[in-house]
Formats: C-alpha cells, structure tokens, sequence
C-alpha cells in the first residue's frame, strides 16, 4: 500500500519522537483520530509513566493517555530502532539556546541520526521543533540521505511548525491551522494530506524554509510587539500615565490596533528564545535583524526594572529590600500553567535574593522550584501570610487565586499584571 492510502485509511503507523509539551498533545490528538502512534522518548520516566496511562503535561489529562494505551493506539519507548516499523515520524525536541545566546540544534541533530539509522523507503519525516530557516535541508536532510536514500524518490521530508498555546482553551491542536512546507511538492502534499487527518485548516507553503520562517515571524511578532508595550510602560511611568488604561482605550479602535500587555518580562520555551534562532541565521547573510535585538534588549530589561519599582514602593513605606519579607505570587511565566521555563519571576526572585530580601512564594501550579541553591516551596496563600509580608508582588496573574483576600490583607502590592485594576489604595503599585 502506497504511503498516502496508508494516511488516507489512517493504517500508516505514526511516531513522535520527544513527548514534551508539544509532542504529548500531538501523539495523544492523532491517535485519538484512529491513527496507532508509538512515542520515542529518552527519557525512562517519561516513557514508564506513559505505559502505564500517566500524563505529565498539564494540557494533556491522564485518562486520555490510559485510554489510547488500553486501546492499544499509543505506547512509548525508549528503544529508536521502533522507527523502522513507522510510516510517518514527527520530530519535537527541544530547541534550547546554548550559553552563549546560539541556537542548540544537537537534540535535532540527534533525532535525525536516530530518525536515519532506521530510515526506510516509503517513510515521511517531519520536523516540527521550531527553527532557523534552512535547518530542515541544510542539517536533517544531509543526515537521512546518509542512509542511502534519496529524498522525494525514497522517503519524504517537511517541516510544520507547532503552534500550540498551553493553556489554551478554546484553541487546541484540531482547530488551529497547521502550516506544512516539503522538500519537494510531493513532501509537501503527503504532510498536507497526514495533519488532513486530525486538523481543520492545513495551510501549504513552497518550501520547508517558508514554513520555518512563519513560526518565527509569528513569535518574532509577539516578541517585538511586547517589547513596544514594555517600552512604552517605562515611558508613561515616568510621565504619571495609567499605561493600562492607555491600551484599554486604545483597542476600542476596531482596526489597525492589537492589544499587547506590559507585564514582568518575557518567559516560556518559545517567544524569548526562537527570535535568536533568526538573528543567529541572519548573520550569515550580513544581516543585523535589529528589531530582533532591540525587543530582547528592552524585554530582557523589565525583571531590573520590577525590582526598582519593588524597591522604591518598600521606600516609601521606610523599608529596603535588604531584610524585607516578599511575597511572589506565581512563578510560572504565564497564567493558569506550570510551566517555568525562562520564568521573569525566576530572575526577580534572584535579583531581590541578591539585595538580601527573604522571600516566600505562592503558585498553585508549581510545588517546589530550585533557584540558585535554594529550594522555594509554594506557600499556602492564607490572610496571615500575606498580611505578614512588606511587600506582595503578583508576578503571574493565575485565575484561581483569591485577589480580594490579597489585597485586603497586604500592607503593600506591585501588580505587574494589573490583576488588581478595581481596587484603589495607595499601597496598590502598578508596573
Ligand atoms: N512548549 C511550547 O509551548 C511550544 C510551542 C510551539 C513550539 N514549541 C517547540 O517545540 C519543540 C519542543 O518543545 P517542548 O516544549 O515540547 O519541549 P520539551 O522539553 O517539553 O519536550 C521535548 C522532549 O523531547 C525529549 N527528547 C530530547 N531529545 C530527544 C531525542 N534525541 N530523542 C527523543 N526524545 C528526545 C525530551 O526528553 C522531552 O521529553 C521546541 O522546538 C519548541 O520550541 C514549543
């Protein structure tokens, strides 16, 4: 049977190597549409957990694994050569920075010499980890022609950039357009005709280049755009102007304007570490991607700049940082997950750490988080706790924590959220 009857009956055995946020998600939404999916991890826990129907990613709710693996449509492994026995295999690892700010492709690397170790003919790989243009055919492409076989004539290669949104509720992975980009035509057609199967809208584009580019201009968007707002919020702090409200009046055009928040800073897997992946490529055509650079440079700047504003509001009370006891609601870097990845409030806490400040913190979805040496517990959030502190500064705006009860018990607050926006008192500080 051709590969693409294979799709089209849903017969073709699908792979996901990496079971991360992305993977997870994907593996269990494409074995839910008929497809049997084995998912490729090296990480023992992550792949034990998953046998025995146990999800550890918080979008993706046990039962659903239990019951794919019950049904026998998903199970995972740790052992590679399972790829031989695939006929679709999708590649999510991740795609960090290295220390010194350059993109760390060795975990692709890794997958694609796995990926052609046991490459068959007949057999479509995608690449879905976000990336520089040209990592598809200039890194994973040479490593599986390795095997011998030639692209568009033995196997199929694309690239199809994730899109996911943790947390997400109304936009998951059947209702968001998936965008696909081939080798050749015929790459791309197959990879149409596979995501086809379990997402509504598959947008096409010439070429694995195009579709890697998309996903970064579309972070690369968010980045910059953020980065604006973050700048502008400085500016009308020092002018006495409500940003805020600014924004609120400003998206009552109903054009030409999209709303994007100040906030403590930049965090998560994605919108602070992709837009580098562009500068990195850049360079290598003499290019200096200059907003790229500038938003990091502004972004980068915010956490410095919620500690002044702590620092000043505890002045005002006669207080320093030095001995104050501070309370960070949230540590994840965006509201309602747990995931604390390039988290602002890791590098706040690490600073007011520094000027000798004594910290406690609360995050209904993060138990315990090691910053520096140090282990922070989340505390319960309790009246007394919070009356107990100089100072509570909200960090991430999680919807299940009870503001009121905050900003009635707290001697003073630094909302970089406006989560506190109908309460008035002056010990309410907004960023
Ligand atoms: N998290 C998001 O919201 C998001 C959204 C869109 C795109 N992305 C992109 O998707 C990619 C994956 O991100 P993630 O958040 O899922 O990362 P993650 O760290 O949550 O998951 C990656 C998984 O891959 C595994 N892994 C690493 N190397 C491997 C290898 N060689 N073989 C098999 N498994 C391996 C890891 O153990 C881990 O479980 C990244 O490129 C990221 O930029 C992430």
């Amino acid at each position: 049977m051709s590969l693409i009857d294979k799709i089209t009956s849903k017969t073709a055995r699908i792979g996901i190597i990496g079971l991360g946020y992305v993977g997870l998600p994907l593996a269990i939404a494409i074995s839910e549409s008929g497809f049997s999916v084995v998912g490729i991890e090296v990480d023992k826990e992550k792949a034990s957990k998953i046998n025995v129907g146990e999800s550890y990613i918080p979008d993706v709710e046990s039962p659903a694994v239990e019951k794919a693996v019950d049904e026998g449509r998903f199970s995972a492994t740790t052992d590679f050569s399972a790829i031989k026995d695939l006929d679709v295999i999708s590649i999510c690892v991740p795609t960090p920075l290295s220390e010194m700010h350059e993109p760390d492709i060795s975990y692709v690397r890794s997958a694609a010499n796995e990926a052609g170790k046991y490459l068959k003919p007949g057999q479509l790989v995608i690449l879905e980890s976000t990336t520089y243009p040209g990592t598809t055919e200039e890194v994973v492409l040479p490593i599986l022609e390795e095997s011998g076989l030639t692209v568009g004539k033995d196997f199929y290669l694309a690239f199809s950039p994730e899109r996911v949104d943790p947390g997400n509720k109304t936009y998951g992975i059947h209702n968001t357009p998936k965008v696909v980009g081939g080798i050749t035509q015929q790459c791309t057609e197959l990879a149409r005709s596979f995501y086809s199967q379990f997402v509504q809208i598959v947008v096409p584009v010439s070429s694995t280049r195009a579709a890697e580019m998309t996903k970064l201009l579309e972070n690369i968007f968010r980045c910059v755009n953020i980065a604006l707002v973050n700048e502008l919020m400085l500016l009308s702090d020092r002018m006495g102007v409500n940003i805020w409200e600014v924004i609120e009046a400003a998206a009552s055009k109903p054009f030409g304007f999209m709303p994007f928040t100040p906030g403590p800073g930049l965090g998560g897997h994605c919108i602070p570490i992709d837009p580098f992946y562009l500068s990195w490529k850049a360079r290598q055509y003499d290019f200096h991607t200059e907003f790229i650079e500038l938003a990091g440079k502004t972004n980068e700047s915010i956490p410095y700049y919620v500690v002044s504003k702590i620092s000043q509001a505890l002045n005002s009370y006669e207080k320093s940082v030095n001995g104050a006891k501070i309370l960070i609601l949230g540590l994840a870097y965006k509201k309602d997950i747990g995931d604390t990845r390039e988290s602002p409030a890791i590098k706040i806490i690490s600073l007011l750490e520094g000027l000798g400040a004594r910290i406690a913190i609360h995050d209904p979805y993060v138990d315990e988080k090691v910053i520096g040496t140090k282990i922070y517990k989340s505390a319960t959030l309790t009246p007394d706790i919070v009356s107990e502190s100089d100072c509570v500064v909200i960090v991430t705006d999680h919807t299940g924590v009870d503001y009121n009860m905050v900003a009635d018990n707290a001697r003073l607050i630094v909302d970089t959220r406006n989560k506190l926006k109908n309460f008035v008192g002056s010990h309410i500080v907004r960023i």
